[in-house]
């Protein structure tokens, strides 16, 4: 589907964006905007969480936001009914959280998807519901890259309750009907992403190090792959998936098979950037424990489903991304 074949689709479509305001959320608020549907925003807009009124700046006069939270039962049947889609992403969606205090990822990430498949069910039986799970339900894997069928092992409480909201909205499609897709995503990085802290995504933290001229601090021989996903390709996988009756009642791996080693990662963006530096350091115990390892996706299945793939490199991701939080830094340091 190229954009006038989305446009065509979505054109008029009325779309209910969860964590809208937030990283993945506010840049498929745009691009919907942009194809011509409604969209209608709810997000809890926490501090400390990646929600930014800034990020849907381009479409603030388009689209309706709601700040509340998606456990607030009453207001999502209300929120739902009349929708044709359901993006959601609204989550607690820091690994390192969820390893000192499991609430926040059960009571969201769980009862929070469990209150939205309910409404949905009652009062928008026809509408599309897109989830966005993670790779890490994988945890460490034998074999690469790692495909759908690869067992899950989730090695937190933050990929364990996604898990759980997988399955949770697997069951609503298989049991109640409805139309469901839940997507694995891998590392996605871009514009509109928290600049705050590290808690939630290593490329964009990297890049405000090496913006401000510090130092990148790379764990063991920093030879531990992983593939990083940009912004656009990944919305692209949302608005595919949603548009296909192929996807309905499937799970999809959303990443990139052009894998990478971290200090290719730091490298490139040193370079892209022009400053900063990086140094190695020995993996503390702590963190030893929790590193999964290697880790790329196979995505041949999403390839053939909806047609599929990631169209940007990593330099050029990472020159728009960097470009972003140049012109706007201010609305994020
Ligand atoms: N960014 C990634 O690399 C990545 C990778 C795998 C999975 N995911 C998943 O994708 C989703 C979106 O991620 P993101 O990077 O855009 O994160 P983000 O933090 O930028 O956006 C999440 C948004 O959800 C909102 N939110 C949190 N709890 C809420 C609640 N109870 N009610 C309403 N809104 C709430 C936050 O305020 C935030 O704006 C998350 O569920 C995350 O787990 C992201």
């Amino acid at each position: 589907m190229d954009h006038n074949q989305l446009q065509t689709y979505y054109s008029g479509k009325k779309a209910l964006i969860t964590g809208g305001l937030g990283f993945i959320g506010s840049n498929l608020a745009i691009k919907l905007v942009t194809l011509g549907a409604e969209v209608t925003i709810v997000d809890v807009l926490w501090p400390d969480h990646g929600g930014n009124l800034f990020n849907i700046e381009p479409v603030k006069k388009d689209a309706q936001v709601n700040i509340c939270d998606v456990r607030d039962e009453c207001a999502m049947r209300t929120l739902v009914k009349g929708k044709d889609f359901i993006f959601h992403l609204a989550g607690q969606c820091s690994h390192v959280l969820g390893q000192s205090d499991p609430y926040p990822d059960i009571d969201i990430n769980i009862h929070g998807t469990a209150i939205i498949m309910e409404a949905v069910k009652k009062n928008a039986p026809e509408a599309v519901t897109v989830y966005s799970s993670t790779r890490g339900v994988y945890g460490s894997v034998d074999k690469l890259p790692v495909n759908e069928e690869t067992p899950t092992d989730p090695k937190g409480l933050y990929e364990l309750s996604n898990l759980t909201a997988e399955k949770l909205i697997k069951f609503y499609g298989d049991v109640h009907g409805l139309k469901v897709v839940n997507l694995r995503l891998s590392n996605i990085y871009g514009e509109r992403s928290q600049m705050l802290h590290s808690k939630f995504g290593v490329v964009n933290w990297f890049i405000r190090l090496a913006m401000m001229d510090e130092t990148i601090t790379v764990f063991g021989d920093g030879k531990i792959m992983r593939d990083f996903l940009y912004i656009d390709d990944c919305v692209n996988a949302f608005l595919r998936t949603g548009a296909s009756g192929t996807a309905y009642g499937e799970t999809f791996n959303v990443g990139n098979d052009q894998h990478t080693t971290i200090l290719e990662l730091v490298n490139v963006i040193l370079k892209v950037v022009g400053s900063g530096k990086s140094r190695f350091t020995p993996f503390s115990k702590e963190r030893a424990a929790q590193e999964p390892g290697d880790f790329y996706p196979d995505i041949s299945k999403i390839r053939q489903a909806v047609s599929w793939e990631p169209l940007i490199s990593l330099e050029d991701g990472l020159l728009r991304t960097t470009e972003y939080y140049r012109r706007y830094q201010k609305e994020y340091w």
